[in-house]
């Protein structure tokens, strides 16, 4: 088989239809408008209500995705699902597979916090590199609400919900996936869980199984911000490296949506003035998965993404792990 060139031809997006701002955030826990603007840039999120599924949402942003890229759910050799919050555990992209009716696609979920879309477009990449695929459906969404810990003021403020996606095609006269370099850390792992806990259920006597559920985040706000700072811009750094390309050639930077002040270091360490700086966290929070799909999204409906444009962009969450894509946006 032929190696092949990547084009990433469409994107989509989709919210759930529950607003909830800052100020009314703060009737929940002990906080203002004031310190959660202040410190993370944050307004408002979309939250996801009981008959919201996390597949419908996915489902729509790869509508979405597939419409701007001119191909039928038909076409689809492969779709992922980038999340930490399946609707099941056993993975929910065999369900948007069915309802996007894609018959002939493989899907599966991956796995890695708000990583998870670069990580995706990088696997998803490589079935196209290799001459194996030719058009891809990468979701990345989450509905994170389910599992934060609404007491918990420290880390309620900064998440929301929601659904973004690309198409990754097969191009034998044009390559447009021009670096990547991802990276995990399992030593800090405690920083951010979601993690099973279980008691002991005695079956027989002396065999025991774990019987419980997963609990709500836990973040060591601090050790992650510091973690992101220092890494993304060396993994920034080196994708451009294997792209041969310098930091002024970069048209956006487009940065998981975690927080304002993390967006405005890293791009102050890489020297990226702020008008190439994709942020769209003041309306949606933290989304994880979803994050950079959605913002793509939202800039290149708006106009502001471009044809040809070249995109750093950048995940970095539990695990930890953390990752950086070079792309120029479109056919
Ligand atoms: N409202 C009011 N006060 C608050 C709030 C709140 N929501 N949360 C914390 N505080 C208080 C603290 O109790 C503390 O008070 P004290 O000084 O009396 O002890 C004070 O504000 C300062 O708290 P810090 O934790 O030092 O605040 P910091 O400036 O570090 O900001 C934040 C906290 C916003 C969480 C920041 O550390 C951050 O953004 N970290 C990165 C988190 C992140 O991006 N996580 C997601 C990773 S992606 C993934 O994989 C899911």
């Amino acid at each position: 088989m032929q190696n092949s060139g990547i084009l990433i031809t469409g994107s989509g997006s989709a919210t759930p239809g529950n607003y909830l701002d800052n100020q009314t955030l703060s009737q929940l826990v002990d906080t203002s408008d004031e310190w959660i603007t202040t410190r993370t840039g944050i307004k408002q999120r979309r939250l996801a209500a009981t008959g919201e599924s996390l597949t419908a949402l996915a489902t729509q942003a790869g509508r979405e995705a597939l419409e701007m890229a001119g191909i039928a759910a038909t076409d689809l050799d492969m779709i992922v699902l980038a999340t930490s919050t399946p609707d099941d555990l056993f993975g929910s992209a065999g369900k948007i597979q069915a309802e996007l009716g894609a018959n002939k696609a493989v899907a599966f979920d991956l796995t890695a916090a708000c990583s998870g879309f670069v990580f995706g477009l990088v696997t998803a990449a490589q079935f196209i590199r290799t001459g194996v695929y030719q058009n891809i459906l990468l979701i990345g969404a989450d509905i994170l609400s389910r599992w934060v810990d609404w007491e918990d003021r420290s880390s309620c403020v900064l998440f929301g919900d929601g659904a973004g996606a690309v198409v990754l095609q097969a191009s034998q006269q044009c390559d447009r996936l021009l670096g990547f370099e991802l990276k995990s850390d399992g030593t800090q792992n405690a920083c951010l869980n979601l993690a099973f806990q279980g008691a002991p259920r005695e079956l027989v006597p002396d065999v025991n199984v774990a019987k419980g559920t997963y609990h709500p985040i836990t973040m060591n706000g601090k050790e992650v911000y510091r973690f992101a700072v220092q890494k993304v811009p060396e993994v920034i750094d080196k994708a451009l490296f294997h792209a041969n390309l310098s930091v002024e050639q970069v048209d956006w930077l487009l940065l998981h949506q975690a927080n304002q002040r993390i967006l405005d270091a890293v791009a102050d360490r890489l020297n990226i003035p702020s008008h190439k700086v994709i942020s769209n966290l003041a309306q949606y929070g933290n989304t994880s998965a979803a994050s950079i799909p959605l913002a793509l999204d939202e800039a290149v409906r708006c106009g502001k993404i471009q044809s040809g444009d070249i995109i750093a962009a950048s995940g970095f969450g539990a695990g930890l792990t953390w990752g950086a894509v070079i792309f120029q946006w479109g056919r």
